[in-house]
C-alpha cells in the first residue's frame, strides 16, 4: 500500500482542517495509508508518536473547523540538515516517500529543498548505517505536493489561498462591530489587519466594508503627501454627511520610500484634523473561528487533488503546487509560484511597485 504523510506548517489557516479531511478520506479511497505528521516538520523530525496513521473516523467533522488539529510550528530543526536527516529517515522507515504540504510559502519552499536533497540524505543515512541498501533502491523518490494554507493570500499562481476568504469575513464583522459605535460617537477609527507583506486583506476588507481609505504596501502613496490626501478624502466624506471614518491599514503598508505607515501615524493625522479617534488591531481574531464555505470548498476539492497528484506523479514531474484559477483547481509548479511570491517582496523592494502589482498575479489590484 502507498503510504501518505499530510502536514499542515508554518501559521495555521481556517480550512486546514478541511484539507487535511481530504487528504485522509481521498487517501482512503484510493486505497492508500494516510499518515498525519503532528506539529508541522518537528513531526517528521521528531518521528515517533509525532507521525500517526489517520482513519476515516479520525477527521470526522472537520471540514468547517478553524485551525489545524493535527497543530502546526515554525520549526527551526527543518532548517538544519541534520534535522531533514531526521525527517529523512523518519519517513524512510514508516514506509512513507510521498508528502502533501498545506502552508505558506516558507513551508513550500522548505518542502521543495527536501525533495532536492532526498537521494543524498538517503546517502548519508546509508553510509552511517541506519538505512539499508534496499530501503535507498525502495524509497528513492520523494514526492512533495503543495497546498496553500495562509490568510494572507500572498501566494502567486493561484487566486486564493486556504484561509484567506475566511479572515477576510472575520475582519468585516470587526468592522461592521466598530461602525456601530463609530458612527453613534462621530468617531475615527483607524484598524489594523494582517498580511504580512500581503495588501489583499486589507484592500478586500476595505472595499468590503466602504472604507474611507486603504493603505496597503503593493501601492504606496507619496511620502508625507498621504497624509493631506487623507485629510482631504475623510474630510469630503464628512461634508457629505458621513458621521464616521474608518481606515483600513495592512500591517506591511508603506509610503513610496519603503517607510512604514503604522496605524499610529494614521491616527495622528486623524487627530490633527480633529476627529476623535481610536486605533483597533484586529490581531490573531483574523485566523480563528470556522472555515467560511468557500475555504471549505476550496480545501476539500485541492485535497483530494493533492492526492490524486501524488499518485499520478513521476520522477521527473516537478513538485506541484495546487491553487485555484479562474474558479478551476490547477496544477502550477510549485518552484516557480515561490520564486514569483518572493519576487514581489524583491519588485516592492526595488520600489517597482508596478511591477509588484502585475506579480500578485491577479486584476482586481488595477
Ligand atoms: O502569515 C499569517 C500571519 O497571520 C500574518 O498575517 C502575520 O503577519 C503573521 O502570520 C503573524 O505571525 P504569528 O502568528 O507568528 O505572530
Amino acid at each position: 500500500k502507498k503510504k501518505i504523510a499530510v502536514m499542515t506548517s508554518g501559521g495555521d489557516s481556517q480550512g486546514m482542517c478541511a484539507a487535511v479531511r481530504a487528504v485522509v478520506r481521498a487517501g482512503i479511497f484510493y486505497e492508500c495509508d494516510v499518515f498525519a505528521c503532528f506539529e508541522g516538520y518537528s513531526g517528521l523530525v521528531k518521528g515517533g508518536n509525532l507521525l500517526r496513521k489517520l482513519g476515516w473516523e479520525d477527521v470526522r467533522g472537520w471540514t468547517s473547523l478553524g485551525g489545524t488539529l493535527i497543530g502546526t510550528a515554525r520549526c527551526m530543526e527543518f532548517k538544519e540538515r541534520s534535522g531533514r536527516l531526521s525527517a529523512a529517515y523518519n519517513m524512510v522507515t514508516n514506509g512513507i516517500d510521498a508528502l502533501i504540504v498545506c502552508g505558506g510559502d516558507g513551508s513550500l519552499t522548505g518542502a521543495d529543498l527536501f525533495r532536492s536533497e532526498w537521494p543524498s540524505l538517503l546517502e548519508e543515512l546509508y553510509e552511517q548505517q541506519k538505512l539499508a541498501k534496499f530501503q535507498i533502491e525502495k524509497y528513492k523518490t520523494l514526492k512533495i505536493v503543495g497546498l496553500v494554507g495562509s490568510i494572507d493570500n500572498d501566494m502567486a499562481c493561484t487566486d486564493a489561498t486556504i484561509g484567506a476568504y475566511s479572515s477576510l469575513e472575520r475582519i468585516c464583522e470587526m468592522v461592521d462591530y466598530i461602525d456601530a459605535t463609530a458612527e453613534s460617537h462621530s468617531r475615527a477609527f483607524v484598524v489594523e489587519v494582517m498580511g504580512r507583506h500581503c495588501g489583499w486583506l486589507g484592500l478586500m476588507a476595505g472595499i468590503a466594508t466602504g472604507a474611507d481609505a486603504i493603505f496597503i504596501p503593493e501601492r504606496p502613496p507619496e511620502v508625507g503627501k498621504w497624509k493631506d490626501d487623507l485629510k482631504t478624502v475623510c474630510k469630503r466624506h464628512r461634508e457629505k454627511g458621513r458621521r464616521k471614518t474608518v481606515v483600513i491599514v495592512s500591517e506591511g503598508a508603506i509610503d513610496r520610500e519603503l517607510n512604514a505607515i503604522t496605524s499610529d501615524a494614521v491616527k495622528d493625522v486623524l487627530v490633527e484634523m480633529g476627529l476623535d479617534t481610536r486605533t483597533t488591531i484586529l490581531g490573531h481574531v483574523q485566523r480563528g473561528g470556522t472555515a467560511v464555505a468557500f475555504d471549505r470548498m476550496l480545501a476539500t476539492l485541492q485535497g483530494v487533488d493533492a492526492v490524486k497528484a501524488v499518485l499520478e506523479m513521476t520522477p521527473d514531474t516537478p513538485s506541484p503546487m495546487i491553487g485555484i484559477l479562474e474558479s478551476k483547481i490547477v496544477r502550477q509548479p510549485l518552484v516557480r509560484a515561490v520564486e514569483l511570491t518572493k519576487s514581489v517582496a524583491t519588485a516592492i523592494a526595488n520600489k517597482d511597485f508596478d511591477k509588484a502589482i502585475s506579480l500578485r498575479d491577479s486584476t482586481f489590484l488595477e
